[in-house]
């Protein structure tokens, strides 16, 4: 028999009990970070949470104030040189230069990366095309839309290859059609191999990318886990029948109890858990009831619960969820 040992990937980014005041006002309240190679980190929360602060740390931008802090393998506080060269970093406002061109603000980077002018030239036509930009890359980045503009604010921090990536809120402000388009280009530099550290306030844009999110509330980090954990914190799974004749949806209502109704939508919400048991003993008994609804489905709780369940005033002298996650 053999025993294979399983080693965890290696973490690009690890904090542990960071902590950042400003003034009399403790913005990160010691937080514990851990983010894998190669995976989507995102660090969710409100305006105002600490998101920005978060990233300009681990960026070396701002020096924390206590807190162990390893990025690429490399203390944070021994060798941000070593840091720096391991990571980019895409701030939540644009970088870009709006007189110039995409194509100058590229070379521009390129230069400031030290890339001999034939490879950085090279490096910034290869990057305007996988961003499609390659169209727009002769006119003044002011022409561009918001888009366009965070498109080529994350080509311009690809110039110099960083192995980890901070994307400071890449899709707010933007259209559902731009924001996909980042999703898109966010999941293939993961394809890529490499690591992004994203902060988002959007639920669905952290539940559709990251492997792990982190949710900061008050300066701590109120729960952690895949989205699928996170969910599994909080009730408010259901089973939705929907009706489409009034006749039928009135006598389902009145035969159900503990049920959520709409008389508009002609919907009936049933508490569940979603597992196969559960389903199939509450069709047997609709059945019995003699309910026919026209349409049935499960729904599992979404971010949305568990972020108002965590940052909503939750009462605070409950366990902590991260606690029962660990
Ligand atoms: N340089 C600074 N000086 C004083 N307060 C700051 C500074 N930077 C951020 N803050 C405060 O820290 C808190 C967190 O800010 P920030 O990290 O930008 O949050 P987020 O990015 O989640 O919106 C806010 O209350 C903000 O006003
Ligand atoms: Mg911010």
């Amino acid at each position: 028999m053999t025993t294979t040992t399983a080693t965890a990937p290696p973490l690009a980014i690890e904090a542990r009990g960071l902590r950042k005041a400003f003034g009399d006002k403790t913005v990160l309240d010691g937080i514990d970070l851990a983010v894998p190679a190669g995976s989507v980190f995102s660090l969710l929360g409100p305006n105002g949470a600490g998101k920005t602060t978060a990233v300009k740390i681990l960026s070396t931008l701002v020096t924390a104030d206590a807190g162990e802090l390893f990025v690429g393998g490399h203390d944070l506080a021994a060798d941000p040189q070593a840091v720096r060269a391991a990571i980019g970093v895409t701030g939540q406002f644009s970088a870009v230069d709006g007189l110039i061109t995409g194509e100058e603000n590229m070379h521009l980077m390129a230069d400031l990366h030290h890339l001999p002018r034939r490879e950085g030239r090279r490096a910034a036509a290869a990057l305007l095309d996988r961003f499609d930009l390659t169209e727009a890359a002769r006119k003044p980045a002011a022409t561009y839309s918001g888009g366009m503009r965070r498109r080529l604010d994350i080509a311009m921090t690809l110039v110099g290859s960083p192995r980890i990536l901070f994307l400071d809120e890449p899709t707010t402000g933007l259209d559902p059609r731009s924001r996909h388009t980042m999703w898109r280009m966010i999941r293939d530099l993961v394809a890529d191999g490499a690591t992004v550290f994203l902060t988002t306030q959007y639920l669905d844009e952290a539940d559709e990318l990251a492997d792990r999110i982190a949710v900061l509330s008050e300066g701590r980090i109120a729960a952690t886990g895949s989205a699928d954990e996170l969910k599994r914190l909080v009730p408010g799974g259901h089973v939705r029948l929907r009706f489409t004749d009034p006749v039928g949806y009135r006598a389902a209502v009145a035969v159900l109890r503990d049920v959520t109704t709409d008389d508009e939508a002609l919907t009936v919400r049933i508490p569940s858990d979603g597992t196969q048991r559960e389903l199939r003993s509450l069709l047997d008994w609709l059945d019995a009831a003699g309910v026919e609804a026209d349409e049935l489905s499960v729904h599992t709780p979404d971010l949305d619960d568990v972020f108002f369940a965590l940052t909503g005033g939750a009462d605070k002298s409950t366990t902590r969820p991260e606690e029962a996650l660990r």
